[in-house]
């Protein structure tokens, strides 16, 4: 049995559907804090709040691999707890979605993932980590609005993103929760090229036949920027942090380990514009 937290998010449903692709799907659980989100996948659905350790453990029953797809609120490190205990107590392998060199960057997006990273590694659990780049589905609202503006922002300077699709990344999840060899592994997955701002503004050019260029501005302009666009303040701080670490390359390296893992070239972040925009 493969069972997959947060199964009713974007990533989680896209695992999910790959997993039936590669197994039974009466093989496959979706554990979801909102089970009616998950009805449609096809498999069975368990109650899993990570605020609610007694769901983590009744959802994770009977399971040899667990994937743990991190969390989006601020008391994240501790709610992956609740799913590492869990899932070591059910005798399974543990699957993290964690972040690009959690254990070295300063980003402070990645702390959480550093905690729960040393959280699994103490706790004695079989693990394998899945150090997700960013998703090319991130950038959807500055691509978006960038033909009428003209302009894309952030902070990142010169600085490139190694992103894939979030399809690839599930398919390199369902590959490791299917396959053998991965256990105690630490895997950094990128996509197989890296573009900067100033590339994307040039795709999204090539794509409309409007001039869009790239503004790099100061990290705290570029979180009033995200502010008025609706970002929750706190979380455009750590957005801008985000882009200025970019600027230092840290989410820069294209290893290839995500390609070899799906067996196939990563989605560019071009194909991703012309899908939205062509
Ligand atoms: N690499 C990247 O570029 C990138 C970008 C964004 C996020 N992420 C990380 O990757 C994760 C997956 O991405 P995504 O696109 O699938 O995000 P998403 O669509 O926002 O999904 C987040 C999932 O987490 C679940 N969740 C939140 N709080 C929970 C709780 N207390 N108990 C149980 N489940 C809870 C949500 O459940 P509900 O449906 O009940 O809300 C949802 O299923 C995110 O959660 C975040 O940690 C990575």
């Amino acid at each position: 049995m493969i069972v997959v937290t947060g199964a009713s998010g974007h990533l989680g449903r896209l695992v999910v559907e790959e997993l039936t692709k590669r197994v039974p799907a009466a093989q496959v659980v979706a554990a979801a804090r909102t089970p009616q989100k998950a009805a449609d996948l096809g498999v069975e659905v368990r109650e899993a709040d990570y605020d609610r350790p007694e769901t983590i453990e009744a959802a994770v029953r009977r399971a040899a691999r667990v994937l743990l797809i991190s969390g989006v609120e601020p008391q994240r490190a501790r709610q992956h707890t609740a799913v590492v205990d869990a899932a070591k107590r059910a005798g399974a392998v543990l699957v993290y979605t964690s972040a690009p060199k959690a254990d070295t960057t300063e980003a402070a997006l990645a702390a959480d993932h550093r905690a729960t990273e040393e959280y699994i590694k103490a706790s004695g659990v079989t693990y394998t980590i899945l150090r997700n780049n960013w998703y090319n589905e991130v950038y959807d609202p500055a691509i978006a609005a960038a033909p009428q503006l003209g302009a894309v922002y952030g902070a990142s300077g010169d600085g490139r993103v190694a992103s894939a699709s979030r399809a690839d990344y599930a398919a390199a999840a369902a590959a490791v929760l299917t396959g053998e060899g991965h256990d105690g592994q630490v895997y950094e997955l990128a996509g197989d090229t890296a573009w900067s701002r100033a590339d994307l503004a040039a795709e999204i050019s090539k794509v409309t036949g409007k001039e869009v260029v790239y503004r790099d501005l100061p990290k705290d302009e570029y979180a009033g920027v995200l502010a008025g666009t609706g970002v929750p303040a706190p979380f455009a701080e750590i957005l801008a942090d985000v882009d200025v670490n970019v600027s230092r390359d840290w989410l820069a390296d294209t290893p290839g380990t995500l390609r070899e893992l799906i067996g196939r070239p990563t989605r560019t972040i071009g194909d991703h514009v012309r899908s939205l925009l062509a």
